[in-house]
């Protein structure tokens, strides 16, 4: 397989543009094809068969134009369609984010409490839950579901009293349980399980626990796809990578906000319409 293919990436929208930023700073050489599943957004309040069956039909569209490594840039489809991937595709490396988000998880906490939020989804299927206690097997995990962080990312309310209001809203039954359901000696570390909520680490910091580790995979994510593509000596180690996007829906909206989520101008020149 040639190492000047891309790695595909796909999410249910710009979310994991947050991960691609991260495989980015790491591999500026790599070419990237990214897919925003924008038209069916949000995964995260779908039902685990629905998402797997948007799943497929992502990959197979990135598929389709030859990758050779697939990154599941989304946690609500790394969390339930992860395994009919691998299966689909058995010759094709696929890397979720919810393994890595485990791992930065337990390398954190120092007392066994960790709490994570995402979506619903995310967080009814139990995946980081499992991820965690396969690697902590005594661990004290917490899972919260935040679905209004997702909005508010994407309207850019990131910072100031509303975005302060709702994280005190999810959070304070996490770190001060005598007001809700969390146990009773705070977690260490802070799982943000959803690749929106980045965007909200200050408004969370203001609210959490002062000392929690706050971990969110991109980071980690980026370290595994760069593991995986030296192992198989796919790495492409010289010229500056490129970044294609495809979106199914609403090519200047994926532009705007995911210029937002990446940090860096996305052209909209750089955005193909794409039908699933
Ligand atoms: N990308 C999704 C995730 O990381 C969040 C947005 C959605 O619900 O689709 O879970």
């Amino acid at each position: 397989m040639p190492n000047n293919l891309p790695i595909g990436m796909f999410d249910s929208g710009v979310g994991g543009l947050t991960v691609l930023k991260a495989v980015r700073q790491l591999m500026p050489c790599e070419n990237i094809l990214y897919l925003g599943d924008t038209a069916r957004l949000p995964y995260g309040s779908k039902s685990a068969r629905t998402v797997s069956q948007y799943a497929v039909q992502c990959a197979a569209e990135l598929v389709r134009r030859d990758i050779k490594l697939l990154v599941v840039a989304c946690n609500t489809a790394s969390a339930v369609a992860l395994d009919s991937l691998r299966a689909a595709y058995p010759d094709l490396p696929v890397i979720g984010v919810v393994e890595p988000g485990a791992e930065a998880a337990c390398a954190a906490s120092s007392n066994g409490h960790i709490a994570v939020i995402a979506t619903e989804s995310t967080i009814a299927g139990g995946a980081y839950q499992r991820a965690i206690h396969a690697r902590l097997p005594g661990a004290s995990i917490t899972g919260h579901p935040c679905p209004l962080f997702v909005p508010l990312a994407e309207e850019g309310w990131t910072e100031g009293p509303i975005a302060e209001a709702i994280a005190a809203r999810y959070l304070d039954p996490i770190f001060n349980p005598a007001s809700g359901t969390g146990s009773d000696e705070p977690p260490d570390v802070l799982v943000l399980g959803c690749t929106h909520f980045p965007l909200l680490a200050p408004a969370i910091k203001h609210v959490a626990a002062p000392g929690t580790a706050i971990v969110d995979s991109a980071a980690t994510t980026a370290r595994a796809v760069r593991q995986v593509l030296a192992d198989r000596n796919l790495v492409r180690s010289n010229g500056c990578g490129s970044s294609v996007y495809l979106t199914t829906d609403d090519v200047p909206r994926f532009a705007r906000t995911g210029t937002r989520f990446l940090g860096t101008p996305i052209a909209e020149a750089d955005v193909e319409l794409v039908d699933l």
